[in-house]
């Protein structure tokens, strides 16, 4: 059995894991930097300070946990894209430095495929095929993944993320910053039906997301309202909002998955702890004869353990990365 030490520095969390090859999890630790909310959004340079002020101490705590000394460790992996580069690149520094000091192998991860991986960390008998709907702040994509290395993205957002929408549409309702789970919350004492948000790209046989339609239908609707009306009906709003981003997900994930015959759906993402997006998607799969797996909240928010997960069958093939390796802010899931 091996043992790897994951980290997770692509955006505003810091995050250490210990995983072994059985996709157990022996310590995952995750430092949310709180710092951003008063501005709204996460600031780059603050965040990568942060990592930086963070990334030992969070280190020799994830061992302590895990209760394994570093000579144990058998593989060093990161995330190093997607991502802040400021941020991913202080995650890529630390893990070389480590590598190099405790000569072992290093493995670059790509941090969406680590959603994707993140699954086996509950579900280690999972195999793909699979169809993955990712959904995070900045990636909404429906992947048929049939291996670890042979995936099709098959629908991607032509605009914003769906974690972005929820985003910005909770700054316009003045619920703070990250939305997502602000509006998830209100969302459960309104009525979805309040408001008909638009749908968009709404064809059975289309399976891109866009959300910039709907954004602004949300802008010109609080636009005609005043400032009581918006007070007294926000979990109305809320629910409305989110209502019309579920449907996009689900729809657009079923669709597919009845038309490709897929038997496994799995969630990744931030936006994969969004509680009536893990009803909806129950609720439809169950009619099309699926079975859907979301991860356990404490996966579902970015995580090394996850980057840990996608490391080990990089390990068995010995896809190892040269301590030359970079990072590289490109959106995209790619095998790196
Ligand atoms: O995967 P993640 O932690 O970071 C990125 O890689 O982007 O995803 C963060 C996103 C944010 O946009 C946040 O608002 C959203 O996930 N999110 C949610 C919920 N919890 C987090 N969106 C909807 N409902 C939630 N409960
Ligand atoms: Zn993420």
């Amino acid at each position: 059995m091996i043992k790897i030490l994951a980290f997770e520095t692509s955006c505003d969390d810091t995050s250490v894991a210990v995983v072994d090859s059985n996709y157990k999890v022996h310590a995952n630790l995750i430092s949310s930097q709180v710092t951003h909310e008063d501005f709204g959004g996460v600031v780059p340079e603050l965040a990568s300070r942060l990592h930086l002020k963070n990334i030992m101490k969070i280190t020799k705590a994830t061992l302590d946990k895990a209760k394994i000394k570093l000579k144990d460790i058998d593989a060093i992996c990161v995330s190093i894209n997607p991502g802040l580069i400021g941020a991913l690149l202080v995650g890529v520094s630390f893990a070389k430095s480590l590598a190099y000091s405790i000569k072992k192998p290093l493995i670059a991860v790509n941090h969406m495929i680590g959603h994707i991986y993140g699954i086996k960390l509950e579900n280690p008998d999972l195999e793909p095929p699979y169809l993955a709907l990712v959904v995070s702040g900045g990636h909404t994509e429906l992947v048929n993944f049939k291996s670890y290395d042979n995936f099709d993205i098959v629908g991607r957002t032509r605009d914003d993320a769906a974690g972005e929408a929820f985003d910005k549409v909770a700054k316009l309702l003045d619920l703070g910053y990250p939305g997502g789970a602000k509006i998830d919350k209100i969302a459960q004492k309104g009525n979805p039906d309040f408001v008909k948000f638009p749908r968009a790209l709404n064809r059975k046989d289309n399976f891109d997301f866009s959300f910039s339609g709907f954004k602004t239908a949300v802008r010109y609707y609080l636009h005609e309202k005043d400032k009581d009306y918006i007070k007294n009906h926000i979990n109305d709003i809320a629910a409305s909002v989110q209502a019309a981003i579920v449907d996009s997900l689900t729809k657009k994930t079923i669709n597919y998955a009845q038309k490709e015959r897929i038997k496994t759906i799995i969630v990744a993402g931030g936006v994969s702890a969004n509680s009536l997006l893990r009803k909806e998607l129950k609720e439809k799969a169950r009619i099309i004869n699926s079975e859907v797996h979301f991860p356990s909240m404490e996966y579902c928010m970015d995580n090394a353990a996850m980057i840990g997960a996608a490391a080990i069958d990089k390990f068995k093939r010995k896809e190892f990365a040269e301590l030359s390796l970079n990072a590289f802010s490109t959106k995209g899931l790619r095998l790196i």
